[in-house]
């Protein structure tokens, strides 16, 4: 069937479920922003599958959520110039990093809808505040360009949450040894370089993602030159360097277990395209696997995730690449694989919850070994509820493939693992209705119309309302 039938068919489709429900498109699909998935009077919003629908059809990714919050930071260092962003995600996660800036004194403004202009020129602060921070961890990277432009900077420390401790020792001592000297008290980090930042040899613990990103950060407007060993080499560490060098920086080796910073003087605002989301292209994937469809994911960059397609090929899925991205089929029944879920390039622990959802129906047992965080396995009783057969113990799963999954309500806990439930729902048997959206969009942009244009029956509604009780 050519492009346009099945665009033509998807848009009737839709079309139709809207009448049923008496919905516009937009009241139905348009996710609220920032998180808004309790609707005013404390009603709860939720996506509603009803499953066993192939998903065929195209997806276009959005850019990378995690290699834009860590650029967002950074462009507090720039003293002059604007800096113009596109294939900006539009998510809650960068509208808190944004709130974040503009209350440092960093104009922002979205031209288009993805398109994000900053200015940087005359910030007002050095202090970022709890109630920012612990809304969206990443946030805490402002230390760095903070310290970089003042000399001092107060930042409250932020918690853990659903999958883990998740300190931040390792962007400390860092800091430290670029001669920052910290005290942490009242959740509060007070950092001060009263003679700026010096260029230092810091060795990584753990291939931190955001250790590495922030202290690329910190050290581009250091004295002298800084070496980062043990340093993650995720793809968003490569855009965090591509990025501080369009600003005028000068750092190689980002990619690599050791990544040099050489400090220059000042950093002037310029223009960066931010890749597409290796998480979302998987996502997608296993969404087009676990129904047995055919989805082409326009903007997958090949290098980016292919950790996880080399997996979708160990369970019989096939995965096509060309130079517009990739195209993901599911013909046969699903094998069982084993992941270990790793730094890059190891398997993606973001990926981790959508493929444990893959694989509950996949032929034979499947083992999962979690290796970044110490609780990323929430997720597992709720897929019990529709029907999987998998076990924990510790930070391994295992997952006795079953032949179907039943609709059910389920609760996410996290942002991939919402995902994961949803892509559960849309192959179970039946209706399923899931909640914890407000996870979902900090960083899936039109999560539910992405799924929708392929064929998914699928829709967002209050519980309250008459499309949330059908
Ligand atoms: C980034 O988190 C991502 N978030 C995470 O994605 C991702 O899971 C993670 O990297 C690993 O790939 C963003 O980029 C905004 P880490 P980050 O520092 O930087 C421990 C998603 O769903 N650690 O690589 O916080 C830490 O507790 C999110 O998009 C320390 O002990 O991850 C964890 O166990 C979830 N001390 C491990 O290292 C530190 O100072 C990896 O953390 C820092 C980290």
């Amino acid at each position: 069937m050519l492009d346009i039938e099945i665009l033509n068919l998807t848009i009737v489709r839709v079309f139709c479920i809207l009448a049923m429900q008496g919905l516009s498109f937009n009241q139905a699909y348009l996710p609220r922003m920032y998180g808004g998935s309790r609707r005013s009077g404390g009603t709860l919003e939720k996506i509603y599958t009803m499953g066993g629908r192939r998903l065929v059809g195209e997806i276009a990714l959005s850019g990378s959520k995690n290699a834009t919050l860590a650029i967002l930071a950074g462009a507090l260092l720039p003293a002059a110039g604007e800096t113009v962003l596109t294939n900006v995600p539009r998510i809650s996660d960068v509208q808190i990093m944004c709130d974040m800036l503009n209350r440092l004194g960093v104009k922002t403004n979205f031209i288009e809808q993805n398109t994000l202009v900053l200015d940087s020129t005359n910030l007002v602060s050095h202090e970022a505040p709890y109630e920012l921070i612990k809304k969206m961890r990443a946030s805490f990277s402002v230390l760095g360009p903070l310290l970089a432009r003042f000399g001092r900077a107060r930042v409250a420390l932020p918690g853990g949450c659903d999958i883990g401790a998740r300190p931040v020792d390792f962007h400390l001592k860092g800091l430290e040894q670029m001669g920052v000297t910290i005290t942490v008290e009242h959740g509060f980090v007070e950092a001060i370089a009263p003679n700026g930042l010096v260029g230092a040899k810091i060795y990584l613990d753990f291939p931190s993602v955001g250790a590495t990103t922030h202290l690329i950060t910190a050290a581009a407007l250091a004295k002298g030159t800084s070496t980062i060993t043990n340093a993650a080499e995720e793809p968003d560490g490569i855009s965090c360097a591509a990025f501080i060098n369009r600003l005028g920086g000068r750092v190689e080796g980002a990619g690599t277990k050791t990544i040099q910073i050489e400090g220059v003087s000042q950093l002037t605002g310029a223009d960066f395209w931010m890749d597409s989301d290796r998480i979302e292209a998987g996502t997608y994937a296993v969404a087009a696997a676990i129904t047995g469809g055919d989805v082409y994911i326009r903007g997958a960059i090949e290098e980016h995730v292919e950790p996880a397609t080399l997996k979708l090929q160990d369970s019989g899925v096939d995965v096509v690449f060309d130079r517009g991205g990739m195209r993901v089929s599911a013909p046969r029944p699903l094998k069982a694989t084993n992941i270990k879920a790793s730094p890059h390039p190891g398997f993606p622990t973001d990926l981790q919850p959508p493929f444990a959802a893959m694989l509950t129906l996949a032929d034979g047992a499947s083992v999962i070994t979690e290796t970044v965080y110490e609780r990323r396995f929430k997720y597992i009783d709720e897929l019990a509820r529709m029907g999987a057969d998998l076990k924990t113990e510790g930070n391994i799963a295992v997952i006795t493939g079953v032949e179907r999954l039943t609709g059910a309500p389920v609760a996410g806990s996290d942002l991939r693992a919402t995902a994961a439930l949803i892509l559960a729902g849309l192959a179970a048997q039946g209706k399923s209705e899931i909640s914890g959206l407000q996870y979902l969009d900090r960083g899936y942009e039109k999560f539910a119309e992405k799924l929708l244009g392929v064929g998914a029956e699928l829709w967002r509604a209050d519980e309250s309302s008459e499309a949330g009780r059908k």
